[in-house]
């Protein structure tokens, strides 16, 4: 008995499968089949399971929302070809499945009850406002039942459901190991997104569809789109086509209206909402090129006394024409975002004051004189956003180094600086995405070129918010860390981060999966477990690469996070975990 803990570590770890965590889950060790033909049912009707189903949108009926997710569902588990071969040991290979000729016992039925009802907004319900609740049974002789009060939870309960199920080498056999199956399960935050930044490169469609489907299977639930920047600006803006014709990188790396359209609807019916950035007054230099008389610095060199990287550019503050053309662009684009989100992001980050003195209307970059400035702007534009029935997301620096008078009780304020406890003591709900922990970007170097002259000074050439981020660090935050209850509860979630300086489609899913799924399991299960300690690195990890695995599978190029030889050792999580006290046990 060269390590007697591990036998035991691994008949809990090595049956469930499920990520993120269910907050309580029970399993047996019987194994069930599963055919295409099983009967489901949604609130006592037949429901069929037709391979593809997408309904059009957004008048979608609840029942159309969980026939989209139960074709989704069944599709990923019969298309798949999800053998788990690489989940066990050289030796287990011959023995891991069940035997193909067995008698079987198969699930007869899959019996969906929604027992609340889903209203107008439950498909772009804000922080709190969707109960994502849902149970999952599977009973010894083959009955599976999902409850849940909105058409959310039961999108969650079909994906749990998915993960429950490995394809059969031997023939086009569906099984799982697991049965009888209890769980019931809800998320901790109602907030669990990723940021895309399709502006510093821009990303196609399909790329943005993979992520939706990826963030669904992880039940992240927010897709934040960075949609402008000063380096591009891909978003089609009809009543302005000036600004993506001259600001895309290309004229045909554009995001049309029913491009976006079809982005929302996809993501709805993954019960992922989608949340637009536009990035002012900061980083909107690209304005620049269709509307100069708008913007300042725009590409200002040196760049770092302007902004924070190339091409610089503000909009101009005080000033009528930008407040006309922000109506303009607001009346356009809000009307858009409002069936499918709650929320507009006017970003705020990262502004120079510096770049205030080539405003020929203030030139000043004195905090005293562009405040009062900053702060109409801010009235103005936040005022646009909640009459078109949005919550306005500010970055935080408007809250801290500003300090701009904003209502907590209709302002969210995402906060990358760490500064999560500045802003729940004034009151904010708070989005937290702590470059510490949750850049996926960070740590592999500079995208500057430097000449020999700067060689010394940055040399080796990391970037500034290196080291790269592992799983490990990512699973250890806790965004309400050290915050006393009462503003604990300010934290509506947090995201995940995939600034594109140095990511595009051919590095995208290996950079954010599953990495981003860490997170997602902080964001859903919580940071500790029903003991009150914090989740384990030891349970996390196999259960982590079998998520990767399946998502390889599924086609999305995530990155594994250890050698094979660990991934095999699966049920044995000290084969490959660091032991500080060899002799302890
Ligand atoms: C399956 O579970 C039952 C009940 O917990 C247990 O008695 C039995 O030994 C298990 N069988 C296997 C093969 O692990
Ligand atoms: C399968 O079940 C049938 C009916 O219960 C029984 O006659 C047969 O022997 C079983 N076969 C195997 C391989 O267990
Ligand atoms: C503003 O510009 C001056 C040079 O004119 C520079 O020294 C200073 O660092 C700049 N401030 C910022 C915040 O970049
Ligand atoms: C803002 O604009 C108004 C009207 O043009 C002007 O009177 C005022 O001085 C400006 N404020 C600043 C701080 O530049
Ligand atoms: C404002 O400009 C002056 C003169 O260039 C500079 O010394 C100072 O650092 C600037 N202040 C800020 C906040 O950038
Ligand atoms: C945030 O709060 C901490 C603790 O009170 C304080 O030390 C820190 O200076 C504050 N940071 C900012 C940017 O206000
Ligand atoms: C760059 O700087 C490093 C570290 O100071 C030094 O070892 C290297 O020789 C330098 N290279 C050039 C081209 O100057």
């Amino acid at each position: 008995m060269l390590r007697p803990l591990a036998v035991v570590l691994s008949l809990a770890a090595s049956a469930s499968a499920i990520w993120p965590a269910p907050i309580s889950m029970t399993q047996g060790n019987s194994t069930l089949w599963l055919t295409q033909t099983v009967e489901i049912t949604y609130n006592g009707d037949f429901m069929p399971y037709t391979y593809g189903y997408t309904p059009t949108g957004p008048d979608w009926t609840s029942k159309d929302i969980v026939q989209g997710g139960v074709s989704r569902a069944l599709g990923q588990i019969f298309g798949d070809y999800f053998v788990p071969w690489m989940l066990h040991t050289r030796e287990e290979q011959a023995t891991f499945e069940p035997k193909v000729m067995s008698n079987k016992t198969w699930i007869e039925s899959l019996e969906i009850t929604q027992t609340g009802e889903d209203s107008e907004d439950t498909w772009k319900a804000a922080a709190g406002e969707v109960d994502e609740s849902y149970s999952l049974s599977l009973s010894k002789d083959g009955k599976a039942k999902i409850g849940a009060a909105s058409s959310i939870g039961v999108l969650h309960a079909l994906q749990t459901f998915t993960q429950l199920f490995y394809r059969h080498s031997g023939g086009p056999f569906w099984y799982t190991p697991m049965a009888p199956i209890d769980i019931e399960d809800s998320p901790t935050f109602a907030h669990r997104g990723l940021l895309m930044d399709v502006s510093r490169h821009y990303f196609p469609m399909e790329d943005i569809y993979r992520t939706l489907d990826a963030l669904s299977w992880n039940k992240m639930n927010r897709l934040h789109i960075h949609a402008t920047d000063s380096q591009s600006w891909p978003l089609e803006i009809p009543s302005l086509p000036e600004v993506s014709a001259k600001g895309a990188y290309h004229p045909s790396l554009v995001y049309t209206p029913t491009d976006l359209k079809n982005i929302q609807e996809y993501g709805a019916m993954r019960a992922v909402q989608v949340i637009i950035e536009i990035d002012m007054p900061g980083h909107i230099g690209v304005l620049g090129e269709s509307h100069p008389e708008l913007v300042v610095a725009y590409d200002e060199r040196p760049y770092y006394w302007w902004c924070a990287q190339p091409p610089c550019g503000a909009l101009r503050l005080n000033n009528s024409d930008v407040d006309e053309f922000l109506g303009t662009l607001f009346e356009d684009l809000l009307p858009r975002v409002s069936p499918y989100s709650s929320y507009f992001h006017t970003g705020g980050d990262e502004l120079n004051a510096n770049d205030s003195m080539l405003d020929p209307g203030v030139q000043s970059n004195d905090t005293e004189v562009l405040k009062p400035l900053l702060q109409n702007f801010i009235d103005l534009n936040h005022g646009r956003v909640k009459d078109a029935g949005l919550t306005p997301i500010v970055w935080e620096e408007m809250a801290i180094d500003w300090d701009i008078d904003m209502d907590p009780e209709t302002t969210v304020v995402q906060s990358w600086l760490g500064t999560v406890s500045n802003l729940t003591e004034k009151g904010f709900k708070v989005i937290d995405t702590n470059y510490n922990f949750w850049y996926l970007d960070c740590g592999r170097g500079q995208w500057l070129t430097f000449d020999n002259d700067a060689n010394a000074t940055f040399y080796p050439f990391n970037d500034w918010c290196g080291p790269t981020k592992p799983w490990q660090l990512i699973y250890s935050h806790d965004p309400t860390e050290g915050l006393p209850e009462e503003q604990a509860k300010l934290v509506i979630g947090g995201e995940v981060a995939a600034w594109s300086e140095t990511i595009d489609p051919a590095n995208m899913d290996t950079l954010v999966w599953p990495r981003a799924g860490a997170a997602a399991e902080v964001l859903w299960s919580g940071r500790y477990d029903a003991d009150g300690e914090p989740r384990s690195q030891l349970d996390a990890a196999p259960r982590l690469q079998e998520m990767r695995a399946r998502m390889v599978t599924r086609g999305v190029k995530a990155s594994p996070i250890t050698q094979q030889w660990c991934v095999q050792m699966g049920g044995d999580p000290l084969a490959c975990s660091y032991d500080l006290n060899p002799y302890g046990h």
